[in-house]
């Protein structure tokens, strides 16, 4: 079990486990208030801490094994979510959200991993990009006027380029690559 600002996140198998890019999020997210939308929750660790801070937060992952684990998690940590198993926005027909945060898939593909789950969480595509690039394109309809998009960037993904305006709110370098939390916003 680990320990983040006072939130105890169990870790199950077929779950991603919080890494340093689940890190960056938690402890770097500006303060904000209202409805968020997290897409690809897994074990739930950015989701509570966002519901710890008084949000209205509604958790979505594809992976039917992090729906049990975030399930699990809110209730160890005494937090309400909303907890969606569905494809990125695909049950969310006509919602709005304040904020939309993801830390999503974002590697190239490799084979060093033979695990389908894990593969899904950290493989965003041919070139690490085009989850999030899907992410950007779609996440106009179900964000308020004014809402704001945070997501983990990483080195190892190709250079994209979209219509939204992007703030850099924090880096880190490791020994393998560099993370970035990403602010993305209407022009
Ligand atoms: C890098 S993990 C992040 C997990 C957690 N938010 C954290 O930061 O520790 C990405 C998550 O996205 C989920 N995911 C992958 N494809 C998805 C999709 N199409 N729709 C929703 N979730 C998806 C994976 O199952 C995985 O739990």
């Amino acid at each position: 079990m680990n320990t983040v600002e006072k939130v105890i996140i169990k870790n199950f198998e077929g779950v991603y486990e919080p890494a340093e890019d689940s890190w960056l999020m938690v402890n770097h997210l500006p303060f904000f208030k209202g409805s968020v939308l997290e897409i690809g929750c897994g074990s739930g660790i950015i989701s509570i801490n966002l519901a710890k801070r008084g949000n209205q937060v509604t958790a979505v992952d594809i992976n039917p094994k992090a729906i049990e684990a975030t399930k699990i998690n809110s209730t160890k940590n005494n937090v309400e979510l909303e907890i969606i198993e569905g494809n990125m926005f695909s049950k969310l027909k006509n919602r709005k959200f304040d904020t939309i945060v993801c830390n999503p898939p974002y590697l190239p593909p490799t084979d060093r991993y033979n695990d389908p789950e894990l593969s899904l969480a950290v493989e965003g595509g041919a070139t690490g990009t085009e989850f999030t690039l899907k992410l950007l394109k779609e996440a106009n309809n179900f964000l308020q006027k004014n809402g704001s998009i945070y997501i983990i960037q990483s080195s190892r993904m190709s250079e994209f380029k979209t219509e939204w305006s992007e703030e850099i709110i924090r880096q880190e370098k490791y020994f393998f690559e560099r993370l970035s939390l990403v602010r993305f916003f209407a022009r």
